[in-house]
């Protein structure tokens, strides 16, 4: 299911990018032990209710063809993204880290031909992520992909936390004024979407009552360079919400991938 969104920006001659989050992937292979084997069966097996039951208590479809397993949507939407310039997998792409997970994201990314940006989830340890691998991206507490006349920035807050020196390198990055489209996994929650968001509870907030001091600061950061960000990505609600953070920074909570949910952005002058 792709879901569209015209972003007009001064300065982009025209860009596609592709955005999903919360795959959830439960894999095992012909070289998976028997633990391995049984831990990936029960992961498919618990989100094939829950996935259900988040379409049923948000109001979302869940047509037949959604039903299809967690893996075959990730292979279709990473066909479907070929299409852009680049995609950006907004965390909990793997329900957990595992080397059957491991292999076969490597596998399915191996042949994928665009510029990708993942970014680390509560369901991903970034320290369990092996170097080298396709999502090895997540281990990387800031990181920043160029596609010319903008660049996409991903930040990892999937501790709910950001450090002091993941926002010094955030400010470098901003201050050189460059057009970017900014990618975490926790969402921020905001005036339009409070009242769903504390319904989820602080575990889905990333300006939580009570949160750290740095993830306020970087708020305020995020406001103060307001005009070169493009917007931001997020994931971990498993509902879609978009909603304004800043007077001018949009939030595109894309929802679960799990049941082949997928943004697809036209960002420029020209679109
Ligand atoms: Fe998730
Ligand atoms: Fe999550």
């Amino acid at each position: 299911m792709i879901h569209e969104y015209y972003i007009p920006f001064k300065g982009i001659g025209k860009k596609t990018v592709y955005h999903f989050n919360d795959s959830h992937l439960s894999e095992y292979d012909s070289l998976s032990d028997e633990k391995e084997k049984e831990e990936a069966i029960k992961g498919t097996n618990d989100w094939s209710w829950m996935r259900a039951d988040y379409t049923r208590w948000y109001g979302e479809p869940y047509e037949d063809f959604q039903q299809l397993p967690a893996r075959k949507h990730f292979e279709m939407m990473l066909s479907e993204a070929e299409n852009g310039d680049s995609l950006v997998m907004a965390g909990d792409i793997l329900d957990y880290v595992s080397m059957p997970n491991i292999r076969y994201t490597d596998a399915a990314l191996s042949g994928f031909g665009k510029p990708y940006m993942a970014v680390c989830g509560n369901h991903e340890i970034a320290d369990e992520i092996p170097a080298g691998s396709a999502l090895s991206g997540m281990k990387d507490p800031i990181q920043v992909l160029d596609l010319g006349d903008m660049q996409i920035i991903g930040i990892d807050n999937s501790t709910r936390t950001v450090t002091k020196d993941q926002l010094e390198a955030l400010r470098t990055i901003l201050e050189s004024g460059r057009p970017s489209l900014l990618a975490m996994h926790v969402p921020v929650k905001c005036e339009q979407n409070a009242e769903r968001l504390n319904g989820s509870g602080s575990g889905f907030q990333f300006n939580y009552d009570g949160c750290p001091e740095e993830n306020l600061e970087m708020l305020r950061m995020l406001e103060e360079y307001e005009d070169n960000i493009i917007a931001l990505l997020a994931g971990h609600l498993h509902y879609a919400d978009n909603s304004f953070i800043t007077p001018k920074i949009r939030q595109y909570v894309c929802s679960q991938a799990l049941v082949g949910n997928i943004n697809k952005f036209y960002i420029g002058e020209n679109i």
